[in-house]
């Protein structure tokens, strides 16, 4: 995407609102109390995956209401625009051991599950004392490999989405809802 772009060629592919900030935010509160409940007094270290999981991290975590840390890794698997290279690459690891966590990764979006897939293999090997995957969206028509979350939040058909931490190009990700992206 052209970065030089007018204010309304940016407006003009945002096509349409998919999710609202108001359905966002009840389907947190739920997962907080949910997750909340199942790991009453155990240490819990949330793992967002950057930069797209950035925004429901934030959220998720203010939503939970039991002690927990929070943890950042940046695995990237979309290089250029909305088309997938396949590769999935880890820009920048966790700074401590896991091994006396329980483990949440927190995703924004589950497409072909290549990336999840890696990293829930790589984080096992360091032995966390549990490993959960929660992820915002789920597209689950795109699947190259078998891989499920623990917990979705919303299930969307395959259609390139925006907003609420996920870009195109690096842009969009600070809109408060998710949109349906267009050219
Ligand atoms: P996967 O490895 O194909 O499951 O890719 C997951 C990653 O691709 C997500 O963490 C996103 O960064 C990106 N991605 C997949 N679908 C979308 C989308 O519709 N909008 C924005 N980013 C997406
Ligand atoms: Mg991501």
């Amino acid at each position: 995407m052209d970065k030089l772009q007018t204010i309304q060629e940016y407006q003009r592919r945002i096509k349409r609102v998919v999710i609202t900030e108001e359905e966002i935010k009840e389907a947190i509160a739920k997962a907080g109390k949910t997750i909340s409940e199942s790991y009453d007094g155990r240490p819990i270290l949330l793992v967002s995956i950057l930069k797209g999981a950035f925004v429901f991290l934030a959220d998720l975590c203010r939503a939970i209401t039991v002690p927990c840390e929070v943890g950042f890794m940046c695995a990237q698997s979309y290089y250029s625009g909305t088309v997938s290279t396949g590769v999935v690459k880890i820009t920048m690891d966790l700074d401590r051991d896991i091994s006396g966590y329980h483990v949440i990764i927190v995703e924004d979006i589950i497409d072909t599950g290549r990336t999840l897939n890696d990293v829930v293999k790589m984080l096992k090997a360091r032995n966390p004392l549990s490993l959960r995957v929660v992820t915002l969206l789920d597209k689950p028509e795109r699947r190259l490999v078998d891989f499920k979350a623990d917990l979705s939040l919303f299930t969307i058909p395959d259609y390139f989405v925006i907003g609420y931490g996920l870009d195109c190009g690096e842009i969009y990700r600070n809109l408060p809802y998710i949109a349906e992206y267009g050219e």
